[in-house]
């Protein structure tokens, strides 16, 4: 079982490069099918999600392989048009697959993706979408079966801007006849993100980043060659990560307009931060202070992928710090691992209240999910010990390799395998 073993109490100086966005290349990958061309991704993590995407898309006939980080994907065959149930299981949001499979053979067949450790992870919105195309879809039995001979361009209007149910009407329009237009769109950078890929080719979207994005579909597509876009949620780990252990970092190719309300945060706790063209420096010294209540929203609002970071990040705070998770219903799983450091935080529904303490002590923790496995490391970087972070299979499904990139900063922390 592989753990990180991390010696906290030193502060972080050093400099690291930012990987390509997992929440980006998860639907890029998918939308290659539509493009039944040769597409090649550069910047590309490699990840657990990332290897479960590619297992689908070899699942469906198409070739793909690395060189290094470059993907090249070969979607001109398929050979069918379902995921098993073993595949749609290994990855929750293997649900992103369904519009572009209907967009590329007219029907799709995917088991219902089951809920994931944040709670129930419905996905009522992306199939109401797919029926205003004019796709038939049947869920009962625990596999969706979906048929679409013919979609037709609707204007349809998600009643939650889900980036999901966004990206996944996305995909599927660009096989339905005429214009689509998707209202109360998500507009995450993500989301710009595939619009970008998309366009690259040969589509026509627009407006990806705003509410309404209408796409022009059944247009010829054709591929491209593509660099996906610097994961912000990594670069916000980073800035938590100095923040938490104190020192000066530089995130190579971060880009601070995409973390915004992240580093409007760490500013107002006391962190100097700056950012150029290459990328986003951050100094730490002394306590930070506590801020005014975070709450997770949509884009622009602060994201929930962070909220476990900045936890982890404030726990040595002046003061005490209200969080309030809005977006999913158990996204305070890393709460009680972080107990087990010396941190004190009481939970009461949707909110956590964020006392700080003078000093917090390694201890064996237990990733629970992702970003709370992420939030394990930056706590246990300005812990008084040794910290044993374990389950951190969790950790590699969206951090390329998190040790590494903590050492480039300075952190003493090595991955075991036992
Ligand atoms: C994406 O998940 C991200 N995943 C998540 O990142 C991120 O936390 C989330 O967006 C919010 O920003 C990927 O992009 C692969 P949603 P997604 O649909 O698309 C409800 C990470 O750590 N909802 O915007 O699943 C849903 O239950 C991951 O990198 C419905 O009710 O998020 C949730 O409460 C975790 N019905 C809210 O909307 C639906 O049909 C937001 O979900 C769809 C969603």
């Amino acid at each position: 079982m592989s753990q990180l073993i991390i010696r906290g109490g030193r502060r972080l100086e050093g400099e690291v490069g930012i990987q390509g966005a997992k929440n980006s290349i998860l639907p890029i990958l998918a939308a290659a099918l539509v493009t039944a061309d040769q597409i090649e991704l550069r910047g590309c993590p490699r990840l657990r999600d990332v290897d479960a995407s590619v297992r689908i898309l070899q699942g469906l006939g198409c070739t793909a392989c690395w060189e290094k980080n470059t993907l090249l994907v070969d979607t001109r065959e398929i050979s069918g048009c379902a995921v098993s149930d073993r595949l749609c299981r290994e990855m929750r949001s293997s649900a992103i697959f369904l519009g572009a499979i209907l967009a590329r053979c007219g029907q799709a067949e995917l088991s219902y993706p089951g809920g994931c450790e944040l709670g129930p992870r419905p996905i009522d919105l992306h199939l109401s979408g797919l029926r205003d195309l004019g796709a038939e879809v049947d869920d009962t039995g625990g596999v969706l079966h979906c048929s679409a001979p013919r979609i037709e361009g609707r204007e349809i209007v998600l009643s939650l801007p889900s980036v999901g149910a966004t990206e996944n009407l996305m995909l599927a329009a660009c096989g339905a006849a005429g214009i689509t237009t998707i209202a109360n769109a998500a507009r995450e950078p993500e989301i710009v993100d595939l619009q970008n890929f998309l366009t690259a080719c040969g589509a026509r979207v627009f407006g990806a980043g705003t509410s309404t994005i209408s796409i022009e579909g059944r247009r010829p597509l054709h591929g491209c060659t593509y660099t996906v876009m610097p994961d912000r949620i990594a670069a916000a780990t980073y800035l938590c990560a100095a923040a938490s252990a104190g020192g000066t970092v530089f995130l190579r190719g971060g880009r601070e307009e995409y973390l915004s309300t992240v580093t409007a945060v760490l500013r107002e706790a006391g962190c100097s931060i700056l950012s150029d063209g290459n990328g986003i420096a951050c100094c730490c010294k002394g306590r930070l202070s506590a801020v005014r209540p975070v709450r997770t929203a949509p884009y622009p609002g602060f994201p929930t992928d962070a909220q476990a970071i900045l936890m982890a990040a404030f726990l040595k705070n002046r003061g005490a710090t209200v969080f309030e998770e809005n977006m999913f219903e158990n996204r305070y799983r890393h709460v009680d691992e972080l107990t087990r450091m010396g941190a004190d935080i009481r939970v009461s529904g949707r909110t956590a209240v964020v006392c700080g303490v003078k000093s917090l002590h390694g201890a064996p923790v237990c990733c629970t999910d992702l970003r709370g496995g992420a939030a394990l490391c930056v706590a246990a970087l300005a812990a008084e010990g040794e910290t044993a972070v374990r389950e951190i299979c969790h950790i590699d499904r969206g951090y390329e390799d998190i040790a590494r990139d903590l050492r480039f900063l300075g952190a003493d922390i090595v991955r075991t395998e036992s």
